[in-house]
């Protein structure tokens, strides 16, 4: 494997085609895949965001090459996934309508067991520009498993009774459903710029410990401004992203810099209120 572009802890970026990149990491040794593939959807017209008009053009990895070139790279990405998924391994993938059916299709060629699809409902979704046709509210994304008979993690009980605050739709102590009502990017998550497609990270938070347990491997193939990376880090996952642009690896460094920082800070205030309760303990004590 060539060396990472940024490694700490268990954070580990790599540089380069995703395609490449997952040939060369060991067979069945993932336990879960979050891939947020290009949408191939950046065209030369305009889309209304935050009530400015905006370029529909994310980037050239964006840009549409075609159905039948862009179901082949849906193809090649989803069959290198496999290859290094654990068997009781599973991989998410999140898209919108141009690109969501040829990866749920993709999948399902590859052998994969599809085990849900959810709908991220964003109830702060843009306005459509044209008003010729529905607002775009939502995004889908697909959970499957590597084998139709693998023993796939599913933290149930936590997100039956888990605090999902952010969402309206989730009821207390109910079931969690495949209706999620989550924000779009919260102002802190732009602290350091934003990535053209950047997920928010209660929506990366509520899939990582949804689907992993504490340790795991996630690989996020596409990671952009590493969202996955960081509630991956945050609820201690392991974590290798790819990205073939390093302007979105150096976005994802100060990211996670940012909450590296702020778990020492949590972790010395916790260190010192234990030290503070020993030294209290210790002075009855001796008094
Ligand atoms: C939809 S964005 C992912 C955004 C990410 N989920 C986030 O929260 O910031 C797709 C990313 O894939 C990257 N990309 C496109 N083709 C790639 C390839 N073949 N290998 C690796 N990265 C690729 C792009 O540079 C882009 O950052």
């Amino acid at each position: 494997m060539k060396s990472p572009y940024y490694h700490k802890k268990n954070f580990t970026l790599y540089h380069g085609n995703c395609i490449d990149l997952l040939h060369k990491i060991e067979e069945n040794s993932v336990d879960m895949i979050f891939a947020d593939p290009p949408y191939f959807l950046s065209s030369g017209t305009f889309t209304c965001q935050n009530g400015k008009m905006v370029s529909v053009k994310k980037g050239d990895w964006d840009l549409s090459n075609g159905l039948k070139k862009n179901f082949e790279f849906h193809q090649e990405w989803i069959n290198a996934c496999k290859r290094v998924l654990k068997p009781n391994g599973t991989i998410w993938i999140s898209g919108t309508y141009h690109s969501i059916y040829q990866c749920g299709f993709a999948l399902e060629i590859a052998g994969f067991h599809i085990l849900n699809d959810i709908a991220w409902f964003k109830p702060n979704a843009s306005p459509n520009l044209s008003c010729r046709f529905f607002t775009a509210s939502h995004e889908t994304l697909i959970w499957a498993r590597k084998n139709k008979n693998a023993k796939h993690t599913f933290n149930y009980d936590l997100m039956k009774d888990g605090d999902w605050e952010e969402d309206q739709l989730k009821k207390k102590g109910l079931q969690m459903r495949s209706v999620w009502s989550i924000n779009t990017l919260k102002p802190s998550e732009k602290n350091w710029g934003k990535h053209p497609t950047q997920k928010s990270f209660d929506l990366l938070r509520r899939i990582v410990l949804a689907s992993t347990n504490i340790n795991d491997l996630i690989i996020d193939p596409f990671t952009g401004s590493s969202t996955t990376g960081l509630a991956a880090y945050r609820y201690g996952r392991r974590f290798i992203g790819i990205d073939i642009e390093t302007i979105y690896l150096d976005l994802s460094i100060k990211r996670f810099r940012e909450l590296d920082k702020q778990l020492q800070q949590i972790k010395s205030i916790a260190n010192d209120a234990l030290l503070h309760r020993h030294t209290h303990k210790d002075n009855l004590i001796h008094a």
